[in-house]
């Protein structure tokens, strides 16, 4: 039912309308172009397509839909932005009758919890432990308000009947993890406890952290995972943050929830922490719509523990494309005790000292610098992106005594191993080959009425990348060509981002579309050919290069 409202909406509204009122918007040829309002920049990267009815930064590399456009700017729910767009498009919106979908059941999971983190601040008020508690921690008034601080009072049963009162049945409260079920029935799961909502990037609360209020264990407690809370998804503290990871152009991984508000406090708006101890890549990925390039500080403890999780939060960080620096802490600080203790400008002197993955690496890594280079090298190789690979081979290079060629050999050799281990985790890197790909999409996207004749003419399983490789699938699922724009609703993310990208900036002179489809035809052709004759030459196949080649001739 969305999806129609959806298209309805979309239809009765023009984005360039809707993004003109936070955008100062100008004509460049099809599209609009104005500054980004996501990130800070001189230049104009930020584009507006109207034929596509979306929008997309080449700059920090955002993008989507009008709907994409609202949630985004104004932090609003998914729901919230349908409303809003509903009331300009003048539709009203129909009432939601329940049919026990799973998103509907996500959405009362939500309601419930909504609720439930109400009653935990409004708690706040009441409570002299809590408030004794944010004083002795240095917590501000603000940092409650903008982290929804709670408090859950002593007692068993408190949070049940309040929820139970407000017409929450049971059953709900506990797949919402916010109530046990015992003996003799339900009691609340938070009870004496300090309140961290824990917040989607989009700010809604998904559950709770519940800490201690004195010395006793454990001290932290979190929510059971539910449909709407994957622990290794969350990252605490990123809905505040995101300005702040915009604006100063990186992002501080902290250990703690305190750790986060504190930062925040003195000015860092642009912490965040793991839940539980351990980074993962779930989490790391929900930095990635932010900026293109997303600067990393991770901040660890300086003691043995705390190296050994920066050790095992670096290859993430490479998997993911993140350009990572990392700072030891003093031993048994962490960033919450260090700035109460020594303030703004002995921090700032201390994120002066973060190094580089690779000079960390080879400080930590036991060993000779034959073992540590191997360590770098193989932190390396986890990248997948050459061009920040590379960047890390000639650090490595220049910090070490071993010529670059030695360790881009090790490299390589590494890299090919771990291409046997792994082949389908070998992604193919953006770059040159895949260009040809990328701009045979480029000229479909640009000439619809040509994608027939493409599609005759090129063999899908041939393609290399897979992105290229799933939208030509779904243009090919097409029934009517010239509305391209509808393969836009069977494509994940990264689908969505490469169309736009190309859409947007085709990247080919339009004059020559015929020879570039020619060209580009030819070199995927080409290149398969070299692979299929590589292999029969390898195997020994003279039969096979005779028929390679003749085919060849023929074509
Ligand atoms: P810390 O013990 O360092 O907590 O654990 P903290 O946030 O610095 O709290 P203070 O300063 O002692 O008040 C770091 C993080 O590890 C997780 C929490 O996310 C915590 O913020 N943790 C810790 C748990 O999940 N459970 C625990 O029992 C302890
Ligand atoms: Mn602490």
């Amino acid at each position: 039912m969305a999806e129609r409202l959806l298209d309805d909406i979309k239809s009765k509204i023009d984005i360039v309308d809707v993004i003109s009122d936070y955008v100062h918007l100008k004509k460049a040829g099809q599209n609009w172009k104005g500054l980004c309002p996501f990130h800070t920049e001189k230049t104009p990267s930020f584009t507006v397509s109207p034929s596509r009815q979306r929008f997309h930064c080449f700059g920090c590399g955002v993008g989507g839909d009008v709907i994409q456009f609202i949630t985004e700017h104004e932090k609003y729910s998914f729901k919230e932005a349908l409303d809003v767009l509903a009331k300009r498009a003048g539709i009203t919106i129909p009432v939601r009758t329940s049919n026990g979908t799973a998103s509907e059941k996500n959405e009362q999971l939500r309601e419930v919890i909504r609720k439930a983190s109400h009653f935990y601040r409004e708690n706040i008020q009441s409570s002299g432990a809590a408030s004794r508690f944010f004083t002795s921690r240095g917590i501000t008034d603000e940092s409650v308000q903008l982290f929804l601080l709670g408090y859950a009072p002593p007692g068993w049963g408190n949070l049940l009947n309040y929820l139970r009162r407000s017409g929450y049945r049971d059953e709900i409260m506990k797949e919402a993890g916010l109530v046990v079920q015992g003996k003799k029935g339900y009691y609340d799961m938070f009870r004496e406890r300090l309140i961290f909502p824990i917040m989607t990037a989009n700010g809604t609360v998904c559950a709770f952290g519940g800490r201690a209020l004195d010395d006793s264990m454990p001290k932290y407690i979190n929510s059971p995972e539910t449909a709407i809370f994957k622990k290794s998804e969350i990252l605490y503290g990123l809905h505040a943050a995101r300005e702040g990871i915009r604006r100063q152009g990186f992002v501080m991984i902290v250990e703690g929830y305190m750790d986060v508000i504190i930062c925040n406090q003195h000015g860092y708006d642009n912490a965040v922490a793991p839940l539980g101890t351990a980074l993962t890549s779930e989490s790391l990925k929900k930095l990635k719509p932010l900026t293109s390039a997303v600067n990393v500080v991770v901040v660890f403890d300086g003691d043995a523990a705390g190296v050994a999780a920066a050790q095992r939060a670096l290859p993430l960080l490479c998997q993911n494309n993140l350009r990572a620096k990392v700072l030891l802490l003093p031993e048994n600080e962490d960033p919450d005790s260090y700035l109460e203790k020594y303030g703004n400008t002995a921090f700032n002197a201390l994120l002066d000292t973060s190094v580089s993955m690779i000079d960390f690496i080879l400080r930590v890594t036991a060993g000779d610098e034959t073992d540590k280079v191997h360590g770098a090298v193989t932190l390396i190789s986890e990248n997948t992106d050459s061009f920040m690979a590379d960047q890390m081979l000639i650090e490595l290079s220049g910090k070490t005594r071993i010529s670059e060629s030695l360790i881009r050999e090790k490299f390589k050799k590494l890299k090919n191993r771990a291409g046997k281990n792994k082949p389908n985790l070998s992604s193919p890197v953006r770059g040159k080959i895949n260009r040809e790909e990328h701009l045979l999409l480029s000229v479909v996207l640009a000439f619809p009425e040509k994608a027939d004749q493409v599609l005759s003419q090129l063999e899908l399983n041939d393609l290399r990348d897979k992105t290229v490789a799933s939208l030509f699938n779904n243009i090919a699922a097409l029934e009517n060509k010239a509305d391209i724009s509808e393969i836009l609703h069977k494509t994940d993310d990264k689908e969505k981002k490469l169309f736009d990208e190309l859409s947007m900036n085709p990247g080919f002179d339009f004059n020559q579309v015929d020879r570039i489809v020619e060209d580009c035809l030819g070199s995927i052709e080409k290149r398969k050919f070299d692979e299929q004759f590589h292999h029969a030459k390898k195997s020994g196949d003279l039969h096979r290069m005779h028929s390679l080649l003749r085919e060849r001739k023929k074509a």
